[in-house]
């Protein structure tokens, strides 16, 4: 809220003052005060992130911000005519045109161009070195420019995106050194290395791809003979056909370390052709040609004040230096171009640049929809239009930085209509909230890709909560016989809990897998809402008249105040008055009604919007006594499930699963929270609110995914698929591996469930 009120506030100053630039700072409150100080003129507007920064500008919210290299790239790759490039922020000691160059070393005798390197040595600096600032696109250029692993040949079903690269390189290179990891998946990674050896073979220990022979010969003045380009160029001279390296190493390692073998390398052009090195050529800023060549970081403004802010900045800081001093310009400094740094002006005598015009002389990344690739689009399925254009910004940062598979975004009505349409093969994936779980198993067929992690106190949490009124009547499960039970919704996480426990304690049978059965003949009455609609069929051949379970509910309508069973309802929706978790807790305010099966984590404000904090309940525990306190602070051990809030979904044993685990895996590290905002290329945040609304794609909770096994390290996560693993194999919504379980399965599975459920209980007391 505070930064939300300081927004405001700002814009008020914003229009009493026609003159105040407002500028984009990323999460820092103390920067964002200091550029207040002293008469200053220029505003600050607080951003979650880069990408936010440029919809504040074209929102007319902020005028300028910084973006770096691959910001810029993906400004271009919008292509709007919303921003103008006033400078480039250079490294105060490189005042070089690019922020760097890759360029492709051979030995001079070469001939035939990027073909002509098949079958040849290649020495690569290495992937997944976060302090090179080298985009996952930018390390594959010479591979996909030479091995064409933009093209795929053979089979692709079932393979992920980096097996097929792995493999088409492993055939065109004979031997490589490519160290660092080719997958984000450690598994996948270690799979790939033992399986394609040649391509780690001129590494130090060949095989571990852990890097270059540490090259305590070479000597190179100022750069340490670890870099990985250095030992890359050392790789080629030593035995190699090309190295894949930074041209301001290849002048610093010839020059310095080898000046006997200028003579005998040359540069590998984009159109195949050959320049030789020479000390001139070597001495020369910029190199002859390359294959990449990076724009720097900008300065970028809103079209509107351009042209303004640009001769204010040359004012305010002259020759594009830091004025220093404590003065709001050099704060001014600090949040746009940083320390160390120098800012080169676009001349005010020529028009500005869009990003895709500064851009396009220098690096040019075809654009998105004009690209084959070699595997298909992972279609992402959304549900509004505020999370729509929070995934397409994803897609083209993702795209941008040369991510693979690429992610398409497809906004559809609602959580259903998005699971139907991954059952029928028109989505791909959806993040959704555990409450619909079971549904997705058992009625769209689905299954998890990833479960998410959450925040220790936002993860989902079943109670049974019996009104203190009937607890001498009802102390345990079984007590719950013949009673009347409010759920939000039939099939939903809090209902499924319900079944589960009631197996474990051995109140309804678990041989009855029609659940709408097992539940409706168990108590007398209830409110399960949904539970009569084809959408929520969990049981395919049921015979079960489910009425029984919506007899509870009712009509939210004045029309029905008063109503009476007569006026029956099992909507789910708010026509509905019990429907939801909400609902549910209004449902247990009734007098007909005796337990309610609810989510606990935000029940304090529910039952406040009810009115009803005073109300009395106490929860019935999983291991069958009642809490000792009255209350809705139901403690751990005493809930009826505990799980991760939401998890990713696809396809059952669908051929796209692995390469969309890996993908999210590459999301997660590139744009997750395991990476610091300084090392991002580009700063966005897939489970960050994004514009200030919440829980777009996935939810605020979400802190990172997990893998959907037992192996995971997250209880929430193994407690729910232990939850699904037992009702599964009832319904045999299990994967069609499993052999259809008989009895002595059944019972066999539930001992197991058991002794699982004692050591969680064990461990976690
Ligand atoms: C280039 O010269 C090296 C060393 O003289 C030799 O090993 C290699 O086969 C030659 N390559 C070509 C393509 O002629
Ligand atoms: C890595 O991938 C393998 C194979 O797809 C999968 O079984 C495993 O759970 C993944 N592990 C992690 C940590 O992502
Ligand atoms: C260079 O590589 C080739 C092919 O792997 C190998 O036969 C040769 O011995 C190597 N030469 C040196 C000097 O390492
Ligand atoms: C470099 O080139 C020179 C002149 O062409 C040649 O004599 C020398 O053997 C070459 N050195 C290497 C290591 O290939
Ligand atoms: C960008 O380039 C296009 C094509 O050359 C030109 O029509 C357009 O005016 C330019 N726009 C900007 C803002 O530079
Ligand atoms: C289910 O039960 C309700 C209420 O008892 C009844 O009105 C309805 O006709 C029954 N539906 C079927 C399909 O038997
Ligand atoms: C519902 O019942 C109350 C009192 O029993 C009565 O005052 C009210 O008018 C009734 N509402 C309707 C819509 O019948
Ligand atoms: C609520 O659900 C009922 C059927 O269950 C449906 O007829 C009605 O149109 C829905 N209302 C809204 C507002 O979605
Ligand atoms: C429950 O919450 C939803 C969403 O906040 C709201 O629309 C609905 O009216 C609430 N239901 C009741 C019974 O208050
Ligand atoms: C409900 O609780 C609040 C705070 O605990 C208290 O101030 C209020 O008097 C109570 N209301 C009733 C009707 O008991
Ligand atoms: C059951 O769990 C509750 C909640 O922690 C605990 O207070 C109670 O002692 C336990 N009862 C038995 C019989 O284990």
């Amino acid at each position: 809220m505070g930064s939300r009120d300081l927004i405001l506030a700002l814009l008020v100053i914003g229009c009493a003052n026609a003159q105040l630039f407002r500028v984009c700072v990323v999460e820092n409150n103390i920067r964002c005060q200091n550029l207040d100080k002293d008469g200053s003129q220029v505003a600050c507007l607080n951003v979650q992130t880069s990408v936010e920064c440029a919809l504040q500008m074209s929102r007319g919210a902020a005028h300028v911000g910084a973006f770096t290299e691959e910001e810029l790239m993906l400004l271009a790759q919008r292509n709007t005519d919303e921003y103008r490039v006033l400078g480039t922020v250079r490294n105060v000691n490189r005042m070089v045109p690019f922020a760097f160059e890759a360029v492709a070393v051979v030995p001079n005798n070469h001939t035939n161009g990027f073909e002509g390197l098949r079958g040849g040595r290649y020495c690569h600096p290495g992937l997944g070195a976060t302090d090179m600032r080298w985009s996952p696109r930018v390390l594959r250029t010479l591979e996909t420019m030479s091995a064409r692993t933009d093209r795929c040949t053979g089979v692709t079903q079932g393979r992920t995106a980096e097996e097929l690269e792995v493999e088409t390189l492993s055939s065109f290179f004979s031997e490589a050194c490519r160290p660092g990891p080719w997958s984000a998946n450690a598994t996948i990674d270690a799979n790939l290395k033992s399986r394609f050896p040649n391509l780690c073979a001129m590494c130090s220990a060949s095989g571990t791809c852990a890097g270059y022979n540490d090259p305590s010969a070479v000597n190179v003045a100022g750069v340490s003979n670890r870099d990985a380009h250095i030992q890359a160029l050392q790789c080629l001279v030593t035995n190699g056909t090309v190295a894949y390296v930074a041209w301001t190493h290849v002048s610093q390692y010839f020059s310095s370390a080898r000046p006997d073998l200028i003579g005998n390398y040359s540069l590998l052009c984009e159109d195949g052709t050959l320049v030789p090195l020479s000390t001139e050529v070597l001495a020369m800023p910029t190199s002859p040609c390359s294959l990449v060549r990076q724009p720097w970081s900008a300065i970028v403004a809103t079209t509107a004040s351009a042209d303004a802010l640009l001769a204010s900045l040359q004012n305010w800081w002259p020759d594009g230096q830091d004025p220093s001093g404590n003065s709001w310009e050099s704060n001014l400094f600090s949040v746009l171009a940083g320390p160390n740094t120098r800012v080169a002006f676009e001349s005010n005598l020529t028009p500005l640049l869009s990003p895709s015009n500064f851009t396009s002389p220098i690096r040019s990344i075809p654009a998105i929809d004009a690209t084959a690739s070699c595997l298909p689009a992972r279609r992402w399925c959304t549900m509004s239009a505020a999370e729509h254009e929070k995934c397409t910004w994803i897609r083209t940062a993702a795209y941008t930085l040369g991510i693979q598979p690429a992610i398409s975004c497809q906004q559809r009505a609602n959580e259903f209509a998005c699971l139907r349409d991954i059952r029928d093969g028109n989505a791909d994936f959806i993040s959704i909230d555990t409450h619909y779980g079971f549904l997705a198993r058992t009625h769209f067929r689905l299954s998890p890709v990833k479960l998410v992690q959450n925040l220790r106190d936002s993860t989902s949490r079943v109670a049974a909560l019996v009104k203190e009124s009937v607890t001498n009547e009802i102390s345990r499960f079984e007590n719950l016989r013949d009673k009347v039970a409010c759920f939000p919704e039939f099939g939903g996480l809090a209902f499924m809990a319900f079944v589960r426990t009631a197996h474990e304690r051995g109140v309804i049978s678990s041989s009855e897998c029609d659940y709408a059965r097992a539940v409706g003949e168990f108590f007398s009455g209830s409110c399960a809402p949904g539970a009569l609609d084809a959408s929520h069929t969990i049981y395919e051949s049921s015979t079960f008249n489910a009425s029984r379970l919506c007899t509870a509910c009712r009509w939210s309508s004045p029309a029905f105040a008063n109503a009476t069973n007569s006026e029956f309802t099992c909507s789910w929706n708010n026509t509905n008055w019990y429907f939801g978790n909400n609902g549910s807790l209004l449902c247990l305010n009734d007098p007909n009604t005796h337990v309610a099966f609810v989510e606990t984590q935000n029940i304090r404000a529910q039952l406040q919007a009810l009115g009803m904090q005073n109300a009395s309940f106490r929860a019935l525990c999983r291991n069958n006594s009642l809490a000792q306190n009255v209350g809705v602070d139901v403690p751990e051990d005493c809930l009826i499930a505990h799980v991760v809030d939401a998890e990713v979904l696809t396809r059952r044993n669908d051929q796209i699963t692995n390469s969309l685990s890996s993908l999210l895996d590459s999301l997660d590290q590139l744009f997750g929270y395991n990476i610091a905002t300084a090392e991002q290329l580009i700063n966005i945040r897939i489970y960050s609110p994004f514009l200030g609304r919440s829980d777009l794609l996935f939810k605020d909770s979400t802190i990172g995914l997990t893998e959907p096994t037992m192996d995971t390290n997250h209880q929430p996560a193994r407690n729910y698929i232990e939850m699904f693993r037992h009702l599964e194999t009832c319904t045999s919504a299990a994967a069609p591996t499993t052999p259809t379980p008989g009895k002595a399965v059944r019972a066999y599975t539930s001992l197991l469930t058991l002794i699982v459920m004692a050591l969680i209980a064990k461990i976690v007391n």
